[in-house]
Order: structure tokens, then sequence, then C-alpha cells
């Protein structure tokens, strides 16, 4: 599949087609809303109990996963920042916490690759499945690092490891797992409103937006918005995610690694139970850095006194 799309073309699909998913995000979500809760609770509580109070980023808050899972354990009197590119998402999002009674939240929109803030002004920035959407991710990193504080962190979660797609073993495995239990079309139709599929009210919806050459088909809608994706377009495409180094070096080494974790060894199958949970664990010990997602963790260094402005 070739798709010829300019980056800020990418960014206008991926704003119209969030705002057309905003309604339906959460329950279309099972892969975070009920898998990840527990691991980003524990990822957030690590770094946030007891630590003195904050002001935190979430670049592509979405519906407000981050928000609410942050809820538990934000440190008092912290100030929350939830951006997105998607109005219609951050709608969502308030609404939510507006029924909750969170305090401290704010929500703007915005681009990631151009935030509107001064440097250093974050204690900690969260990316929580949001780097695949953004087509110079090594761009918008280096603006996420820009208004983070020295000695804050930078949390890049639920991404696509490339690691996993180089590992001959795991992707075997997975495909064989994937074929048993139906999982080899990744691309099923989602629901919006009124039963309509979110791909028809997206090919109506964009047309105002760019002069498309063509109609896209609901697989290349869904390659160009998961973009850096290895399996938005329904096959495991090894060019596609992302290797920590990579993220690393492409901040200047500016940013060192501070936590890591992969999981999910079968690619999208659920391998929380039976036989399957038995592997994931044999895996994650033979294979500990090749799990399909990957959650990351990076702390911006001091600069040493008198060097750089
Ligand atoms: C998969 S959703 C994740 C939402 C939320 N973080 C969560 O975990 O549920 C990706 C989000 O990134 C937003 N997004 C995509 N491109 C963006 C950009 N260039 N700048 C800011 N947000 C963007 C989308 O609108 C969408 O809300």
């Amino acid at each position: 599949m070739v798709l010829d799309f300019s980056d800020a073309e990418i960014k206008v699909i991926n704003e119209v087609f969030h705002d057309i998913e905003a309604d339906a995000y959460d329950c279309s979500h099972d892969e975070i809303f009920v898998g990840e809760k527990k691991t980003a609770q524990d990822i957030f509580s690590r770094f946030f109990a007891g630590a003195a109070k904050q002001v935190i980023l979430d670049i592509g808050s979405g519906t407000g996963f981050v928000p609410s899972t942050l809820n538990a354990c934000r440190p008092t009197g912290s100030a929350l920042i939830c951006g997105d590119i998607s109005l219609q998402m951050l709608k969502k999002s308030r609404e939510k916490q507006v029924k909750g009674f969170s305090t401290g939240i704010s929500f703007v929109k915005l681009d990631a690759d151009y935030l509107p803030f001064a440097s250093r002004s974050f204690d900690a920035i969260i990316l929580f499945s949001v780097l695949h959407h953004l087509p110079d991710y090594g761009r918008s990193l280096q603006e996420a690092s820009r208004v983070l504080k020295e000695g804050g962190r930078l949390f890049i979660l639920h991404e696509p490891n490339k690691r996993f797609s180089q590992n001959g073993l795991l992707v075997a495995f997975s495909r064989l797992v994937g074929y048993a239990r139906g999982l080899a079309a990744e691309v099923r139709p989602r629901q919006g409103k009124k039963g309509r599929s979110i791909y028809d009210r997206f090919r109506a919806a964009i047309q105002t937006r760019l002069s498309l050459p063509k109609t896209l088909t609901d697989a290349e809608i869904q390659a160009l918005v998961d973009i850096h994706s290895p399996t938005a377009a329904g096959k495991l495409d090894k060019g596609r995610g992302f290797l920590v180094e990579n993220l690393v070096s492409g901040l200047n080494n500016e940013c060192i690694v501070e936590y890591q974790l992969t999981k999910n060894f079968f690619c999208k199958a659920d391998d929380s139970q039976g036989l399957l949970r038995l592997f994931a664990s044999l895996f994650s010990l033979l294979f500990p850095a090749d799990g399909y997602i990957m959650h990351l963790v990076l702390k911006k260094q001091n600069r040493v006194a008198g060097v750089g402005k």
C-alpha cells in the first residue's frame, strides 16, 4: 500500500478522524481502558505518588484516559493540561472530568509539533498511545523536550515496539495465535453515531478539508491515522514502530531512559489467561525488551553548568 501524503495532511486526517471517533472511542478501545488500566496506574503511582506538586502536560489526551488514571495519584495542588488536535476528543474528556469533579485540569487544542508553551514549563509530559499518530514524531519529541524542565520526565507510553517485528520467533508465534483466534484482519469496521461506520463518516467529512486523489479504503484510512503502527493496515509492517535507542538519539541524548516495560508478546491477542499467559511469561523472561507494546519513561538531564544556553 503506497500512501503519499504530506505531514500536514496526515495531521488533518488525524484531527478529522478523531473528531468523528470521539463519541465511540471509549467503548472501542478496550486495549487501553481495560488492558492498560493497571499498567498505567502502576507507572503513574511509581513516578507521581508522594511527589511534590507538578505541572503536567498530557499531549494527545483524547477522551481522558490519562487524566482519569492520574487522578488517584496526582500530587495535591498539581496542574494538569490536556492537549489534543481534536476538539471533539477534548470536549468528551472535559465532560467526564466535570462529572468526576476533578480539579486543576485545563484543556487546550494544540498540535504536538507546535506547543503553545514557554520552554521549560512542565515537570512531566505524557504521550499515551499518541506517538504513532504523529508523522514527524522526532520533531514532536524535540518540541516536548523543549517545554520540559530539566530533571523533568517524558512518558512515552503504549507504543508499538519495532523489536517485536525483528524477533522472528515472536512474529511467527503471534501469527499462529492470530490465525487460531481469527485475528488476522486487524481492521474491523468501527461504528459511530447511528451505526454508520466511522470510515464512511470520515470519507464524507475529509472532503471539506482536503482534496484527495482518490477515495480511501478503510485500511488506507487506518494506515494514515496510525501512521507509524505496524498493524494499522491489517498485517504486520516491519518498517513501522519505534526503537528506544532511536527515540533517545532523536532527542540528541538530552534525555536518558529511566524506566522501560514491554508487554504483549503475541501482538494484539489477549495474553492474560490460560496457555497464552504461560507463554507470555516465558517470552518476557527470554526477550524482556521485545514485547509488542512498549512503555518508556525518559528523564531530561540537567545541563552541565556553563555548557549550552
Ligand atoms: C489513540 S488516541 C490516544 C488518546 C489518549 N491518550 C488515550 O490513551 O486514550 C490518539 C490521540 O492523539 C491525538 N492526536 C493525533 N495527532 C495529534 C497531533 N499532531 N497533536 C496533538 N494530538 C494529536 C488524537 O486526536 C487522539 O486524541
